[in-house]
């Protein structure tokens, strides 16, 4: 069969990559091969994100830039997928002619079809309709994309769907409701990453404290329990939690399972409980401040991070004022600020009392200088201490940004258990130069902090670690 190209341009959340990797596997048997060229293309997906009006303008532009492609290669085929695909259907055509199909959030496992009737009638299609089942594709899902740059993490969706309608979010509408997978499923899964080398696995779900409750299948620490025994697996992470369910259950599950990183992001939104009642969170500042303080408590030393958004309608100078007061009363270790954004589905667009554009712009800017501060502050605190890194790559940075001299040394990225970024170089001393470190644990000893990334020393490569995999280890 002849080989064809595939780009994918993935907009929005890790659900969006995984989704994205589904359709690369999916697609495969259709001779379909990804390349980073779009140029080449012979067909273009572009796999959106409408969580906020920036995101799905960033849709929009791609499209109007990728017309001209078309005119050259008329047999070009582009597709629209994910959260704005759902949410506009057939109006997508309309402002955007050269498109050919518009396929929902629950039509990736119908894809082959779809692109074959493409293939050979030229036709355009639109596909929205959502189903609540999800084992059609399992098959698919359960074996690892096959690549010649292997990965050393991966994003693993467990569950699809939310039902809980905060009140100012898309995502209830465009992902259907909340489905679980099969925990066989997810576990076979794991497994065939593992074996194609990928060491760390992250998660996914709207809310994964509700995970297998509605199906009653097993309950999420059972799943992390069961992802933890996988062999050859270092490092499992998970997001997001609810706060309103977060369980003890599954903060004992920080101590209990070593594989499990000491890192949870818990989205606050605001610090009001004004606000949090008209967001339709379902708990109270006091409450997920209580939450806080088990986590802390019980396991010591995990990093928080969250999610804000800023001039949410009807929040006042008062209600802001009790967020920024959350955030110094919480001192997270970093967190993801928004302005509000209007959505079309969601109630919240219908709230009258909106704040004005200028207004949002200068508590968000208030709001991320505050917490500068305080991500400054938490990387500052390991600088001295050896962290164990788990190595994803190489540095995309190839300057030391401290001299500006360009370094000659083989720079690598990975992320310490608590999710930050370190930046490390090879030496010789410690390691030889030709090892290839990608998804290896290495002993860092912490040199110099930045506001979203440290800087360090190898000290040595986790002997522990490596002799599982038959390696030899490299001591100082
Ligand atoms: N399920 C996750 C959130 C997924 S969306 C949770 O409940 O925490 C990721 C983040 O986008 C949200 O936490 C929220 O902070 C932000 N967000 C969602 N809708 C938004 C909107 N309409 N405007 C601005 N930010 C929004
Ligand atoms: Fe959106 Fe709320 Fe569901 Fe998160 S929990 S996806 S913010 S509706
Ligand atoms: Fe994710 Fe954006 Fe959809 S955040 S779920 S891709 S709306």
């Amino acid at each position: 069969m002849k080989t064809k190209c595939l780009y994918i341009n993935t907009i929005g959340c890790q659900m969006n990559v995984y989704d994205s990797e589904q359709i690369a596997k999916i697609l495969t048997p259709l001779g379909y091969k990804m390349n980073s060229s779009i140029e080449f293309a012979d067909l273009i997906i572009v796999n959106t994100c409408a969580i906020r009006e920036k995101a799905e303008q960033k849709v929009f532009s791609f499209l109007g830039r990728i017309a001209g492609l078309k005119r050259k290669k008329p047999g070009l085929i582009i597709g629209v997928g994910g959260c704005v695909a759902q949410q506009e259907g057939e109006r997508i055509l309309e402002r955007m002619p050269h498109v050919d199909l518009i396929f929902g959030t629950h039509a990736i496992c119908r894809l082959p079809y779809l692109i074959q009737k493409i293939e050979a009638e030229r036709c355009s299609i639109v596909d929205v309709e959502m189903s609540e089942i999800i084992e059609e594709f399992e098959s698919v899902i359960e074996s690892p994309l096959d690549r010649t740059d292997p990965k050393a993490t991966s994003f693993v969706t467990i569950m699809r769907g939310c039902d809980n309608f905060c009140t100012y979010c898309v995502v209830p509408h465009v992902r259907g409701r909340e489905t679980s997978r099969l925990p066989e499923s997810i576990v076979k899964e794991v497994k065939g990453l593992v074996k194609s080398g990928v060491r760390e696995v992250t998660l996914l779900g709207q809310n994964v404290n509700s995970y297998g409750k509605k199906e009653k299948l097993t309950s999420f620490p059972q799943l992390l329990a069961l992802v933890n025994e996988i062999d050859g697996l270092f490092r499992i992470r998970f997001t997001t939690s609810h706060p309103k369910d977060l369980s003890d259950d599954l903060i004992s599950a920080f101590n209990d399972l070593d594989k499990l990183c000491n890192h949870i992001h818990l989205p606050v939104q605001s610090g009001s409980n004004r606000i949090l009642k008209r967001m339709n969170r379902k708990y109270t500042r006091e409450l997920y401040l209580e939450k806080i303080e088990k986590l802390r408590n019980n396991c010591p030393g995990i990093a928080i991070t969250s999610d804000i958004i800023v001039g949410f309608p009807g929040e006042t100078i008062v209600d802001f004022e009790e967020t920024l007061d959350l955030i110094k009363q919480v001192e997270f270790d970093g967190i993801f600020a928004f302005k509000y954004s209007d959505r079309p589905n969601a109630p919240a667009a219908r709230f009258t009392d909106k704040i004005t554009e200028q207004e949002n712009k200068e508590r968000l800017q208030i709001l991320l200088d505050l917490q500068e501060y305080f991500t400054t502050k938490k990387n500052s605190e390991l600088v001295g201490s050896n962290e164990l890194i788990l190595v994803e790559g190489l540095s995309k940075k190839k300057v030391d940004s401290d001299t500006q001299r360009k370094c000659q040394y083989i720079q690598w990225s990975g992320r310490t258990a608590t999710n930050k970024v370190v930046n490390f170089i090879q030496l010789e001393d410690t390691i030889p130069r030709d090892k290839i470190l990608k998804g290896k644990i290495v002993n860092v000893k912490i040199e110099k902090a930045y506001s979203h990334s440290l800087w360090g020393k190898p000290v040595q490569m986790e002997a522990t670690l490596f002799a599982s995999e038959g390696e030899q280890s490299y001591a100082a």
